[in-house]
């Protein structure tokens, strides 16, 4: 059965699962996405053991919640009107809002009803991405929510920074499937995850994390922009291909074009594209 990812995210690899799915492995292996934002290659592949993480409390509650009371959030959520005004009230009173179903189902509403699905906050924390008439997802039907809810039933979930669910989860039988946002030297007045900008220091901790998972007989796959694809081949047996995403970061129409990302991987698999 064909299971959509729940949300909509900036740098989703939706357009890219044609690719991912080639180094899926078979093998059981514990799935763990420790930056998992919509987890579109968990929802395609449906792991039978996964362990989601991700710096962004609210996404992974709105995960929480949605595994142990679908078809609530998926109620609440479609109770609210989709009009900017109702919102302006809910991205006002989300940050205010106590009661965790509530706010999985305000995340829920004001993910597929923002300019293009971008989670941007403020210097304090709170989302403030505007209301977007033209560039609104779809509200998903009943049965895509609840059968995309069912897929978290494998997964447990931590709100962490990717070096410590990679600390926590590292093992020989592991498969940790890496999408670090894009680093950048400086905080942009439009980022897209403005309250956990990655930078270079985070790419340090990053490689480290590669070998220490290479070092315990684990598996990993990373993708990144080609421009620092190199800093990521760091062992002889370290595998890169190259893979063509269309891009829609921005929601900017000149930031669509297609971008190569580079796949690096520490086990082999079958491609064309090759070039360690
Ligand atoms: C490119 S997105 C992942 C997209 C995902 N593969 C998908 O299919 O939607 C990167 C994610 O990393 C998260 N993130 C940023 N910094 C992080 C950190 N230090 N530790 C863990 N997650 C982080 C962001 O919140 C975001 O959800």
């Amino acid at each position: 059965m064909l299971v959509r990812p729940l949300l909509r995210w900036a740098g989703s690899k939706r357009q890219m699962l044609q690719p991912l799915r080639k180094i899926f492995p078979n093998t059981g292996a514990l799935y763990v996405e420790p930056f998992c934002g919509s987890a579109a290659l968990f929802f395609d592949q449906k792991p039978k053991r996964a362990v989601l993480s991700d710096i962004n409390s609210d996404l992974i509650n709105f995960y929480r919640c949605s595994r142990r009371q679908p078809n609530e959030v998926y109620e609440i959520a479609n109770e609210l009107r989709r009009t900017k005004s109702t919102y302006l009230r809910v991205r006002r009173e989300i940050a205010d809002t106590k009661d965790k179903l509530t706010r999985a189902a305000y995340f829920y509403y004001l993910n597929r009803n923002c300019f293009n699905g971008l989670y941007r906050t403020n210097k304090q924390g709170v989302f403030n991405v505007p209301f977007s008439k033209s560039r609104t997802g779809r509200m998903l039907s009943e049965e895509e929510f609840l059968d995309a809810a069912a897929a978290l039933s494998s997964a447990k979930f931590s709100v962490s920074d990717f070096e410590s669910c990679i600390e926590t989860h590292v093992q020989s039988n592991a498969f940790f499937f890496l999408d670090p946002p894009y680093a950048i030297k400086r905080r942009k007045p439009f980022t897209e995850y403005d309250k956990s900008v990655f930078s270079e220091p985070d790419l340090k901790r990053l490689l480290g994390c590669l070998e220490a998972i290479d070092d315990a007989g684990g598996h990993f796959a990373l993708t990144y922009d080609s421009a620092l694809a190199h800093k990521f081949l760091l062992r002889r047996q370290w595998r890169q291909s190259e893979i063509i995403v269309r891009r829609n970061i921005s929601g900017f129409a000149d930031a669509r074009k297609n971008a190569v990302e580079v796949l690096t991987t520490n086990f082999d698999y079958h491609d064309t594209n090759s070039h360690s």
